[in-house]
């Protein structure tokens, strides 16, 4: 009963709002400056995704979020779409995806034809961020339908028609990703990102996004925010978070590796970098380190990279060890009682003498000093300590060796509840540091 007459609402409205479309040539949608996709956490992979609503009839399909990614790319093997078109070889389309020069075909001569293998393609790499695979993919695009935002709720459902991506049909593509998951979105720094995408669509919204990781819990959702502000996070926090946010140059990487350049013109990496000048325990500079190691070399090796496929922040061997080393001498000033190490940690402590707070648990705040004389990127006890087992607490550090290619990668554990935008249009990194701190929080209370 009930969820039939639910089902008659939604026909009245579609139908009142099909004469609305029809019977007026003076009906404009709202503007639209901003969208707004879910976050949810995959607790065995911890893996962040969103869900895209592709193609027609229109079809939830489950997306590993990655930060820097240069594409969308699918598993093909079960796309079915009427909307669906393969982009041409040597169209200005997939010139302007892949750099003109250089551009590869695909020519798939299977029958019958279907998404990811037709004639004449425009050919790109898709790239699997765990396994570090990669696969040449036929270019397609389909109509997905997007909400829109105004940084509170999720309103109107706007479609895009061409949204493109990579159609793969390997069987091992999807290797090592979240298990409800059916490809990857790309939000790197490329011609063909959700952002740049969505911000050459629609006139006005802005090449700027925004993620706010959620911590846990699968029934709460975190959002990434498509062209900018206002972001609200109610209910205990009424102002705008953009006003919260510090911030600092995005940093360019010269050189893509690992990832495969798909722009023969451009082989600069579209991971997003920033400038991170130190380390400070309760303030104190975290010193015995080589600081030449916080900066990018010409080979592109070095410096500080932002990763949502990395969940605990994988640190250089030398400054890995300068600062558990620092951090256990603050703690044993706080009379906190170190314990055995649990791997992959190396730091761990007793939970008796730590008191919880508004921000996790009370322990030596670590802060990443930033490019810009600004307020430093501060990480609390909630971003820096993991609950390893009963009454153990662990430092949230990886030790990455002496020979990593980045010396920092802030992952995912020290991301969450984090509000962070990424400005194309300005070229900067804003931080907002914990929102729990402001008793707000990204996994909490928005509905989609
Ligand atoms: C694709 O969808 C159409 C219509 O929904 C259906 O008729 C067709 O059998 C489907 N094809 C495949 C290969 O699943
Ligand atoms: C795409 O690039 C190729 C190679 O540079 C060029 O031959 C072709 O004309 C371009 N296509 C369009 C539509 O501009
Ligand atoms: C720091 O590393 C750089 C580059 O590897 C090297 O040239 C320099 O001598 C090192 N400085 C110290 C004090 O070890
Ligand atoms: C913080 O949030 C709690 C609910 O979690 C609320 O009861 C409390 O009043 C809030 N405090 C402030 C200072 O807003």
């Amino acid at each position: 009963m009930a969820s039939s007459s639910v089902h008659l609402v939604f026909f009245f409205f579609t139908i009142v709002s099909a004469f609305i479309l029809v019977s007026s040539n003076t009906f404009k949608p709202p503007k639209t400056r901003a969208f707004i996709f879910p976050i949810r956490r995959d607790e065995k992979t911890h893996q962040f995704y969103t869900e895209l609503d592709m193609g027609t009839p229109t079809r939830f399909i489950y997306v590993v979020i990655d930060l820097g990614g240069q594409f969308t790319w699918l598993d093909c093997n079960t796309y079915n779409s009427s909307t669906y078109r393969r982009v041409s070889c040597w169209s200005t389309k997939c010139n302007a995806t892949i750099g003109g020069d250089g551009a590869s075909c695909m020519d798939c001569r299977e029958k019958p034809l279907r998404p990811g293998c037709t004639r004449n393609t425009c050919a790109t790499i898709s790239y699997n961020p765990k396994t570090t695979i990669t696969t040449l993919g036929g270019v397609g695009e389909d109509t997905m339908s997007l909400s829109s935002t105004d940084g509170r709720l999720s309103l109107l459902d706007v479609d895009m028609r061409r949204y493109s991506f990579a159609c793969g049909l390997l069987n091992d593509l999807l290797t090592g990703l979240a298990k409800p998951t059916n490809g990857v979105l790309g939000l790197g720094r490329s011609p063909s990102s959700l952002s740049t995408q969505l911000s050459s669509a629609f006139k006005l919204v802005q090449h700027k996004f925004a993620l706010c990781l959620p911590s846990s819990k699968q029934f709460y959702f975190g959002s990434i925010f498509v062209g900018g502000g206002p972001y609200y996070f109610l209910p205990y926090y009424p102002d705008d978070a953009s006003k919260l946010l510090v911030k600092t140059p995005l940093v360019i990487n010269p050189v893509s590796d690992p990832r495969p350049p798909i722009n023969a013109k451009d082989f600069s990496s579209p991971d997003y970098f920033i400038d991170v000048k130190g380390i400070k325990v309760d303030g104190k500079p975290v010193i015995s380190f080589n600081s030449s190691l916080l900066s990018i070399d010409k080979e592109g090796k070095g410096g500080t990279m932002i990763s949502t496929m990395t969940y605990y922040t994988v640190l250089h061997s030398a400054i890995y060890k300068a600062l558990v080393g620092d951090f256990v001498k603050e703690a044993a000033a706080k009379k906190m009682k170190r314990v055995g190490s649990v791997a992959p940690f190396g730091a761990c402590f007793s939970s008796e003498n730590i008191k919880n707070t508004m921000t996790g648990p009370a322990v030596p705040i670590i802060d990443l000093v930033v490019k810009g004389n600004n307020a430093p990127w501060r990480i609390y006890g909630a971003n820096s300590i993991v609950k390893v087992k009963k009454n153990v607490l662990c430092l949230g550090f990886v030790d990455g060796g002496s020979t990593p290619r980045t010396s920092i990668i802030l992952g995912g554990y020290q991301l969450e509840n984090n509000l962070l935008e990424f400005d194309l249009e300005s070229s900067m990194v804003g931080f907002s540091s914990s929102l729990l701190f402001h008793n707000a929080s990204c996994s909490l209370s928005r509905i989609f």
